[in-house]
């Protein structure tokens, strides 16, 4: 398909446009749910102490989350090409300058950091996928399974291993092209993962401390809340969502003129939230259970769940099918994560979508490695926020992500004229459209400027002095 103007007057998309509303809904899905709410969500609400950062980050998701995910859609859409052309285009387009293409170049910058520690944890879910089918997690107790992950974890070369398989399976899959293939994957993946999801529920609730992982869930311990809290909660909910780094942009560019923004996106927003929330009530009542530390960090998961599967009927078979469908989940928000900078590369330096995935797949690979020492032979060298893989997390997900958004939700409600919002959320004057801009033009701003402020002490400190000194 060729870049001029549709037939309506409209840009078209050089890359084609997904086949249906569903299509894009199943393709941003895929791209949210991921290792994000079955790994990262419990462990992170874990370190930060359960309720009240939970109730934090849903607040953050609907509130923040919710209206970015509209915004990044309507941007993808309306500029029709990969999200550096896309910022640049419409920032002149609107009356805001080209410069707005840092926003799209941040984002390309954030999904290599991101893929780079990504990949070594979705390579030890490709590693569990074995053990599991294996039969090593049979009876086993809790010193088992740790001793497990950890034997896993600081063997640099098993790791390596298997994040060089997990790469080259991406890249493969993007250089193929996103539409084909994934789509119907989807279709199945996301509802299997809930279906077993609840399978393992009903085994947690069984055989756990339902009580107590709900307790340590939902009721919220407000002394434990601080500026970090907040941040934390925050950047959970933009990269559970896969919002601030324009994966959701370059994927909005192939959504047909025709289908609802808002439908689509809270759609999104609903099924991701509830994969979060149920991998939370499926960890916390084995972790009670078993004496696991709520605080072990990115062992969580490869601690807890071998413990469920090892001791309960037809677990090898549950076990395997598990990780190989949160592996699954891992790869169709890998591919989101290169999707920008692929679209970005072959644009820019005409250049096929094959080569511009080899090329970016290995700086990924190669810097994929950081990772994969932090657990081993650079375990001890910490710096700033302690392992390189715990600062390009914090980086991305606490500082550039949100920063994204905010530039994001400043566009949409500040720069973007209101005929051109309407022209693509077509929800008119309608309360629906007042509540998007409300939440876009001033709570997500403020929201995120207030909490960095928060997190580096700055709030704090002006509140701390007299009025008028
Ligand atoms: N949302 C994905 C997850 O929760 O695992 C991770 C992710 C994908 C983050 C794409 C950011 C992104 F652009």
């Amino acid at each position: 398909m060729s870049d001029t103007e549709a037939g309506d007057g409209r840009r078209s998309s050089l890359h084609g446009f997904w086949s249906s509303k569903l299509a894009f809904i199943l393709a941003v899905t895929g791209s949210a749910v991921g290792l994000g709410n079955i790994w990262k969500f419990p462990y992170v609400a874990g370190e930060n102490g359960g309720g009240a950062f939970v109730l934090i980050y849903l607040l953050c998701v609907f509130g923040i989350g919710l209206p970015i995910m509209m915004s990044e859609t309507m941007l993808g859409r309306r500029g029709r090409r990969n999200p550096v052309a896309s910022m640049m285009l419409l920032g002149e387009e609107e009356g805001g300058g080209r410069w707005w293409g840092v926003v799209g170049l941040s984002g390309v910058a954030a999904g290599f950091l991101i893929l780079s520690f990504y990949s070594v944890i979705a390579g030890w879910v490709l590693a569990y996928v074995m053990q599991s089918m294996a039969g090593s997690f049979v009876a086993a107790d809790a010193a088992t399974v740790k001793s497990l992950f950890n034997a896993l974890a600081g063997n640099w070369q098993a790791t390596a291993g298997w994040h060089t398989i997990f790469m080259v399976i991406t890249v493969v899959v993007v250089a193929r092209g996103v539409e084909r293939g994934l789509e119907q994957a989807v279709t199945l993946m996301v509802p299997a993962l809930i279906g077993i999801l609840l399978i393992l529920l009903g085994f947690s609730a069984a055989t756990g401390e339902f009580e107590m992982g709900v307790r340590f869930m939902f009721e919220p311990d407000w002394s434990k809340v601080s500026g970090e809290t907040v941040l934390a909660a925050l950047g959970q909910a933009f990269f559970t969502l896969s919002i601030g780094m324009g994966c959701v942009m370059a994927y909005g560019a192939y959504l047909p003129q025709e289908t609802s923004i808002p439908a689509t996106a809270t759609a999104v927003v609903c099924a991701d939230t509830s994969v979060a929330v149920l991998s939370g009530l499926v960890i916390f009542p084995i972790v009670f259970a078993n004496g696991i530390d709520p605080m072990a960090g990115p062992g969580l998961i490869f601690e807890a769940l071998p413990l469920s599967f090892g001791n309960m009927p037809g677990g090898v078979f549950f076990g395997t099918l598990f990780f190989l469908l949160v592996g699954f989940a891992a790869l169709t928000s890998a591919i989101s994560l290169m999707e920008p900078a692929v679209a970005w590369w072959v644009e820019s330096f005409a250049t096929t979508r094959a080569r511009a995935s080899i090329i970016i797949g290995l700086i990924i690979w190669a810097l994929g490695f950081l990772s994969v020492f932090s657990f081993s032979l650079l375990a001890d060298f910490r710096f700033l926020n302690g392992t390189f893989m715990d600062n390009f997390d914090f980086l991305t997900s606490n500082v550039m992500l949100p920063l994204g958004g905010l530039l994001i939700t400043v566009f949409c409600g500040w720069v973007m004229s209101e005929n051109s919002v309407n022209d693509e959320l077509n929800i008119g004057q309608s309360a629906l459209y007042r509540t998007w801009r409300f939440l876009t033009r001033f709570v997500a701003p403020v929201a995120v400027v207030l909490v960095f402020l928060h997190a580096v002490g700055w709030l704090d400190w002006l509140m701390a002095r007299p009025i008028g000194s």
